[in-house]
């Protein structure tokens, strides 16, 4: 299979650029600059390269630099903003500090012929972001397009295939964004499209099945798209090996339990081990109010939980994960750059001697992850599911978790969702639900006073969960979700819209 290597100075599109090469159909993997030499790329074989951008100035001591011999291994590179000064500064070009003002946002390029910018526009619109720029070429380099205030919007040499773009082809405002980086892999670099999510799903089922012969494998089933989609694909490989061990904590939404066990076990023919154990987490909870310690609780008794069923099964061989791409990546930020160590449901088993661990989906972004779960045969409303805490509904209930609250909860979580199903705007909602609030206020409903709680709906729209926006979702919605909340459950009087956004707020309420 044909590779680009993203080497990452530390930009924050890095990601960004990996998946753009890999809707193309070709495998492309993230590397801190400096945790890959020059040999081992050769060795890896790959077809080509791409120096991401990165926030530092090339002349800073602590900038991320880039070993020569990279660039002189007769295999194509692609710079993209601080990649493209930097391919040009250890060549022996010059990079000067941008006048006054550098340039951001949507500037008009100027190209000339080069195989980058075959059958693009002369004249377009390209994203820049940056304030130095290349200044002096290096030696066998030539300006290959301009901006108004940049004489060397990119650059190349043709014969060592090297090239180098001040701007960002990986961001949707770049007009030939998507041409540009075609051209790079499949004209420049030659590489043939043979990253297809069902030759994953062969080559991963078939692997699997070898490499798991005859073993016991444990897997977390928290009912999330990761552990589901990782289920499903093991299952496929060693089918009834696999034991998934799906702890039902009693917080996860209405019916939710249910739902899992059913489309995964009964309708995709899972081994799920399902275990009730809500009684235990609420008896854990009781009188709790405090988040974090509220998060621990149920971070250990999951914990506890799940071991005691491992011990039920016997020698296991394996345990299971679901990690994704983003979870395992470095960044190239710097030296002290750590792998995240991930952990799908809220903390697995660390005291537990596992001699193997299988990451079936350590490859795959999340959106490669849904593709491969909606072609095993998963239902796209299960794949498709808004994020859900680890911690479940424990963090929606402010104050002390009850039984009580947590009936009401459900039932005006998935009243709200439901209404806002049912439009055209939820398409653009990232994150939607309902929490309980320990206040109580006064109501009338007939004749008679009520006294009940209050709800707080939530709905956020966001890219990344980094920073959300509160959703201007139509008050016709809002509207049906109030009167129905408070129609239909006995115990909620009140309901209120949440309209802060993160930062100052989270999106979740504890
Ligand atoms: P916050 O509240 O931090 O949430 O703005 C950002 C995103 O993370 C989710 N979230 C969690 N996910 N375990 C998880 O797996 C957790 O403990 C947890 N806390 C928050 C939240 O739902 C939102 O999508």
């Amino acid at each position: 299979m044909d590779k680009i290597l993203v080497l990452d100075f530390g930009g924050q599109y890095n990601q960004l650029i990996a998946r753009r090469v890999r809707s193309e159909h070709v495998y492309a993997e993230i590397k801190p600059y400096n945790k890959i030499s020059a040999a081992e790329i050769k060795a890896i074989g790959y077809k080509g390269i791409i120096f991401t951008g990165g926030p530092n100035s090339v002349y800073e001591e602590t900038s991320p630099h880039v070993n020569r011999d990279i660039l002189e291994l007769g295999i194509p590179v692609l710079g993209i903003c601080y990649g493209h000064q930097v391919m040009a500064y250890t060549l022996g070009g010059t990079v000067t500090p941008g006048y006054e003002k550098g340039e951001y946002g949507k500037t008009t390029l100027y190209t000339s012929g080069s195989p980058l910018f075959k059958d693009i526009a002369k004249i377009s619109i390209c994203w820049m972001s940056h304030r130095d720029m290349v200044s002096n070429l290096p030696e066998g380099f030539v300006s290959i397009a301009k901006t108004d205030r940049c004489d060397v919007a990119a650059m190349e040499n043709r014969e060592k295939r090297l090239y180098g773009v001040q701007f960002h082809p990986e961001v949707t405002h770049t007009e030939f964004g998507t041409e540009i980086l075609r051209n790079f892999i499949f004209k420049i670099c030659g590489c043939s499209k043979d990253w297809r999510m069902d030759d994953f799903i062969e080559q991963s089922v078939e692997r699997y099945r070898r490499e798991l012969d005859g073993k016991k494998v444990l897997l977390a089933l928290s009912g999330g798209v990761d552990s589901s989609v990782a289920a499903m694909l093991l299952h496929r490989a060693i089918g009834s090996s696999l034991y998934c061990v799906f702890v039902d904590h009693g917080l996860l939404r209405k019916n939710e339990g249910d739902y899992v066990e059913k489309t995964l076990g009964e309708e995709l023919g899972v081994n799920i081990i399902r275990v009730n154990a809500k009684d235990r987490f609420l008896g854990k909870l009781a009188g709790v109010t405090e988040p974090e310690k509220k998060r621990k609780i149920i971070g250990s008794e999951f914990i506890h939980v799940f071991e005691e069923e491992a011990r039920k099964l016997g020698k296991i061989d394996a345990l299971a994960q679901g990690t994704i791409y983003p979870d395992v990546i470095e960044s190239g930020k710097g030296d002290s750059a750590v792998i995240k160590s991930h952990h799908n449901v809220g903390g697995l088993p660390s005291v537990m001697d596992f001699k193997m661990i299988v990451e079936p989906l350590r490859e795959l972004f999340k959106d490669e992850v849904r593709e491969v779960g909606v072609k095993l045969g998963i239902p796209s409303d299960l794949v498709y599911r808004q994020p859900f805490p680890g911690p479940g509904l424990a963090v929606r209930i402010i104050g002390e978790i009850t039984e009580e609250k947590l009936d009401l909860l459900k039932d005006a979580d998935a009243i709200f969702r439901e209404e806002l199903d049912k439009t055209a705007e939820r398409a653009s909602v990232a994150q939607y639900f309902a929490v309980l609030l320990d206040t109580r206020s006064v109501g009338v409903m007939g004749d008679s006073r009520t006294y009940g709680y209050t709800v707080a709906l939530r709905a956020v729209k966001t890219d990344d969960f980094m920073t959300a926006e509160w959703a201007r979702i139509p008050f016709e919605v809002l509207e049906r979700a109030s009167n129905r909340i408070t129609n239909e459950i006995k115990g909620i009087t009140r309901v209120v819209y949440d309209i802060t956004s993160k930062p100052p707020a989270t999106v979740e309420w504890e």
